[in-house]
């Protein structure tokens, strides 16, 4: 693998998706960043490494369905001596502004680690209910122990607990996860609220292509924001990249 730098002023970004559990928000976030990406005409590339395929149907049915727009491509691929290859090749093309996300399944294994290194950045969503809480804690050791396995614990990338599918009305449980993970974990400050607009993103195809589809202009609003939402997700991981990369 070529050493990671960057191109322009963002460059190709390699993000890796991931949390030891389910149904987490994982997919979602996937498919929310690249119509962000693809919102600032940013190329995206998605490798679904999920059996499950969430990502790859995801762009079938969303393609049939004529909400697919830019230059998104999605890669299966359980393979990640074959993902690292494909990566390597968006490095030798030239300067780029592409975003190169990778779905996870979940589970801790070798694969994962590899991806994992061959990343600039690592995002966990977690959502706020106990079992959520305590996987995410569990997923920060494996990094950790990943750091401390490592040839060089430099090269091991940044990760960011991310809260995903917040209710704007929160329970006392979903309040105390809430802080527990913003006051005790390294977390991205903007958490992704439960949103409609995801669900039917998830269903029908890219955020900013059923927004032009619409026919009820009414409902264009909602899809705006999560878009507005997605992308300040990843201008805060842009951020964080640029800063590793200016340190490092
Ligand atoms: N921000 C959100 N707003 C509304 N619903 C959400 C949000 N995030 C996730 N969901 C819903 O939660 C469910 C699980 O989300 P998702 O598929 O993204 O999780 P995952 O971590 O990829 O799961 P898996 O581990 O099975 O791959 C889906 O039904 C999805 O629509
Ligand atoms: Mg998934």
């Amino acid at each position: 693998m070529e050493e990671k730098k960057e191109d322009g002023p963002n460059g190709i970004r390699v993000v890796m998706v991931m949390n030891r559990k389910g149904g987490c928000g994982k997919s979602t976030l996937v498919k929310g960043l690249a119509s962000a990406a693809a919102e600032r005409g940013e190329s995206v590339t998605i490798f679904d490494t999920d059996s499950s395929e969430s990502a790859y149907q995801w762009m079938l049915n969303a393609k049939e369905l004529g909400n697919w727009a830019g230059d998104v491509t999605v890669i299966k691929s359980l393979d990640s001596a074959e993902i690292g290859e494909t990566i390597d090749r968006l490095f030798d093309m030239p300067d780029q502004e592409h975003l190169v996300l990778i779905d996870t399944f979940g589970g801790a294994s070798e694969a994962i680690d590899d991806l994992a290194m061959i990343s600039h950045f690592i995002v966990i969503p977690s959502k706020l209910s106990r079992s959520d809480v305590t996987e995410t804690t569990q997923t920060l050791k494996w990094h950790a122990n990943l750091k401390r396995r490592a040839a060089d614990p430099a090269a091991v990338p940044p990760s960011r607990v991310m809260l995903s599918a917040v209710p704007v009305r929160r329970n006392e449980a979903e309040e105390t996860a809430y802080m527990h993970i913003m006051t005790t974990m390294p977390t991205l400050t903007e958490p992704v609220m439960q949103r409609a607009a995801y669900v039917r993103m998830d269903l029908e195809g890219m955020l900013g292509a059923i927004r032009d589809n619409l026919v009820n202009k009414a409902n264009a609003k909602h899809m705006d924001v999560a878009i507005a939402e997605m992308e300040s997700v990843l201008g805060a991981i842009d951020e964080i990249i640029k800063k590793g990369q200016a340190d490092g």
